[in-house]
Formats: C-alpha cells, structure tokens, sequence
C-alpha cells in the first residue's frame, strides 16, 4: 500500500502493519453508518459554505458527490480502497476522486466530532423503529385480551395458584411492561438527540464555525456545551443499551411464560407450527423455541450494556480509540431485539389458548379464599380475624372433612351466600377495583391500554 492511502499519512513513513490494520479498521461494521456519514458531510458542507469557508459551488461539487457515494454504497457498487479505514475516511476518499472540493470537506471537523454526530443520527433513528416494533407486539396482546372475553386462567404468585384473572388481564400486564419501555426507548432518542458538529477533534476551531446551523441542518434538538465532553460522551448508547436490556428482560419473562403455558403441565396454549419447532429423534415433541430464545437473548442484550460501561469506565477526556467498541454492542442489541420481538408477535398472534384448561385450572376452591375473608370483611370482621377463619376451613377442607364450599355453607358466620363465592368465577367477577382482574376493570384497563398506544404511535410519528 501506498503510505499516501491512510489520512494521517503526512506524518509517517511507511505503511501500517497488517495487524494493525486488521485490529483497527471498522468499515467492516461502520459502514451500516454510510447514510449518517453523508448526511452528516452534507450539514457539513452546508455549514461552510454559510460561513464562507468554501463557496458554493464547491459545496454543490461536494454534494453531488455525496450523492453518487450514497447511490454506490446503496447499491452495493462501492470500492472500498485500501486505505478506507474507516466510513469517514471511505466517504471523503470517495467525495475527494470525484471532486477536488472534497479536500475542504474536512475542515474544521474531526473523525472524533463526526463519528459521535453518525452515531447520534443512527441511535435516533434505530430507537423510533424498536419503539415502532414494540407497539405492533402491544398491539397483537391488545387483539388478543380483547378476543380473550371473559376467559379466566390462575394467577400465579410463587408460582403457585393464588387468585384467578381474567387471560386480558394477564396478557396486558406484559403490554403495560412493554409501554414503560416505549417510554425508556423514547427518552434515550430525546438523549441521542444532540449534536457533537463543531467539537471538531476535541477543542473546537480556530475557523468560524456554526454548530447551530449543523445541527438544525440534521434535524438535531440541541447543540453540545462542551467540546471535550461533546467527544467524550457516549452516555446515549448506554443509555439506549440500556432501554434494549430492559425490553429484553421484559421479553424475557413474557418468553417464560409461553415455555410454562404450552408444556403439557399447563396446557394453556398450542403454538402454531409456523412458530415451533420439532426434535431430530423424538417424533412426538414440539418445542416452544422462539419463546426460549427470547429468554435467552436477555442474557446477551445485558451483556451488551455491561460491556459498554466497561469500555467506558475509567476513560480519560476525551476521546480513545475505545469508543470505536461502542457501535457493535449496539448495532447487536437492536438486532437482536428487532429479531426477537417480530418473532414473538408472530408466536403471540397465533398461538391458540386452551380456555377450558385455564379454567379448569382456575376454578379451584381455595382460589377464592381471599373473597371469603373479605366477604366477611365486608360484614364487620377485623381482616387478621376473617383470615384465620378462612384459613381453618381450608385447613379442614384439606384434611378431610369436606368440601370447601359444603364447611363454608355450614359456616354459621358464612353460610350459602358465601359458599356462592366458591362457583368457578364467581369471585374474579366481584374483583373490580382501579386495575384490578375482574371483567368490568378489565374493560376500563382495556380502554386504557387502547388509548395508550394510539399516544404512543403518535409520539413515534
Ligand atoms: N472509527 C473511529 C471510531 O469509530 C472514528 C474516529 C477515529 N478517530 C480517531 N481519532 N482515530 O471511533
């Protein structure tokens, strides 16, 4: 290679190692930034052409420039040269062969202030889309809750049956999970949402440079404080990182659920055949493995942030070739979150419920036993008293003397009334508190949810 091929070549004699090379080049992965580094070369040029720091025509030179270079990455025509360290480096080389202007496209800008402002513009974009993605798997639990009517199924605590819920309820617990995650990923947009132009490599410029029309240019909300720091920050990806872990956490345990529902111990679903998969030797298996794998990718989407905070901590101002780890992490989590919520909005859409197994399960006797005690709550006894009242009769009940409702029935202080509370049903229907299981809070939490994510979409835009 030829030393003139790298940016820094003024310097050095002699060309770089090929280890080097190997172990610092990232247009392998950087390049997915290409759009980012055009747009952003075009605020660029815009900027100084507005400051009198070029002309322009040479501004017009630079931009059909980046046009052909954004066509020829676009469709895959792009060269990459020998010396394209980089996207930064590839796109100015580009820009520079096919006009001379390209050689004051730099000016006054840094890789360091460039490669913050790329990712910026990526981050923003890539969180909109995850939120986007997010709100279709809320909106397949809403369709599903709503088809759910009155549907009842245990709900768990210890996982052991404790009180029955309606299936809508259940289902938007994990939808009310996934709107404070639209949330997390809206509020690291609005953190992405700063531009670094101007910083140059850490200190600014001696030129007269005006970051506000750079950043306005791209769209950008707020403009840097603080050259160094503006360099410096990669708070956003963590931030982002951050907001993908928990929606994965969140994916996690929705993923768990479905593995517990469709074992033959619960029963509670049948997964489509599109959204499961067989055994290689046992003729008879079909394996919930979308839902594990959701379980699974939490670990690495936790990962990924925890790496990144690893890379950052204890860095010196301002910027270290260390920043160059931040985009892979992050390229990764959203990935493998988009992956994984596409396929369980598929795997949620059509799998089947067993109704009648749920409510077989939930129509246990002793799911009712907080409804007794505060049946007779409601009738003047302290709760601790109502509690251990009920708690005998269960004790009774489970040594032998009876079914729950015929001790109850003959309960002088509950009677038939309260044995009533025992039908499969019959107490869920009476839970109706704000947010509560039962069927007339449900349809509020419904309504609810509905006008959440109507928000929600129009916030995305
Ligand atoms: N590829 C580099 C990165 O991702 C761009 C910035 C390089 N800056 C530098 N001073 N070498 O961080």
């Amino acid at each position: 290679m030829d030393d003139s091929a790298t940016l820094w070549h003024g310097r050095f004699d002699g060309d770089p190692a090929a280890a080097l090379r190997a172990l610092n080049d990232s247009l392998s992965f950087d390049r997915r930034m290409f759009r980012e580094d055009i747009a952003g070369s075009r605020a660029h040029a815009a900027m100084l052409a507005g400051v009198g720091l070029i002309t322009a025509a040479e501004r017009d030179a630079i931009d059909a420039a980046l046009d052909t270079v954004e066509a020829e990455m676009a469709g895959g025509a792009f060269v990459a040269a020998p010396g394209d360290e980089d996207i930064h480096t590839a796109v100015e080389r580009r820009v520079t062969e096919i006009t001379p202007a390209g050689a004051k496209l730099h000016t006054g800008r840094s890789r360091n202030d460039q490669v913050a402002a790329d990712l910026r513009l990526w981050t923003r974009a890539a969180l909109s889309d995850v939120a986007r993605a997010v709100l279709g798997l809320q909106a397949t639990l809403l369709a599903r809750a709503e088809g759910a009517g009155g549907a009842l199924l245990p709900g768990y605590t210890h996982l052991q049956q404790a009180q029955p819920v309606l299936l809508a309820h259940y289902l938007l617990a994990h939808g009310w999970a996934l709107a404070r995650d639209v949330d997390r990923l809206v509020e690291a947009r609005r953190r992405a949402d700063v531009s670094p132009l101007g910083a140059g490599a850490l200190a600014g410029s001696s030129l007269p440079l005006d970051p506000e029309r750079t950043a306005s240019e791209l769209g950008f909300s707020a403009v840097f404080d603080n050259s160094l720091d503006a360099v410096a920050d990669r708070d956003f990806v963590a931030d982002a990182l951050y907001a993908l872990a928990m929606l994965g956490v969140h994916l996690s345990r929705l993923g768990e659920e479905l593995v517990l529902w469709s074992s033959s111990e619960f029963g509670f679903v049948e997964l489509d055949d599109a959204f499961a998969t067989g055994s290689s030797m046992m003729p008879q298996k079909k394996n919930p493995d979308v839902a594990e794998l959701a379980r699974a990718k939490a670990g690495r989407l936790i990962g990924r942030l925890a790496g990144l905070l690893a890379t950052l901590k204890g860095l010196p101002l301002a910027y270290a070739k260390d920043l160059q780890e931040d985009k892979e992490p992050l390229f990764d989590a959203v990935d493998t979150v988009t992956l994984t919520l596409v396929a369980l909005d598929g795997l949620m859409a059509s799998a089947r419920f067993d109704t009648d197994r749920m409510a077989a399960a939930a129509s246990s006797p002793y799911g009712a036993a907080t409804d007794l005690a505060e049946w007779l709550v409601a009738r003047g006894t302290p709760f601790r008293q109502a509690h251990a009242i009920v708690g005998e009769l269960v004790k009774r009940s489970l040594a032998g003397d009876g079914s729950l409702a015929d001790l109850v029935a003959a309960d002088e202080r509950l009677g038939p009334d309260a044995a009533a509370l025992l039908e499969p049903g019959a107490s869920a229907a009476r839970r109706n508190t704000p947010g509560a299981a039962g069927p007339e809070a449900v349809a509020a939490q419904l309504e609810r949810f509905r006008n959440r994510l109507e928000a929600d979409a129009a916030r995305l835009g």
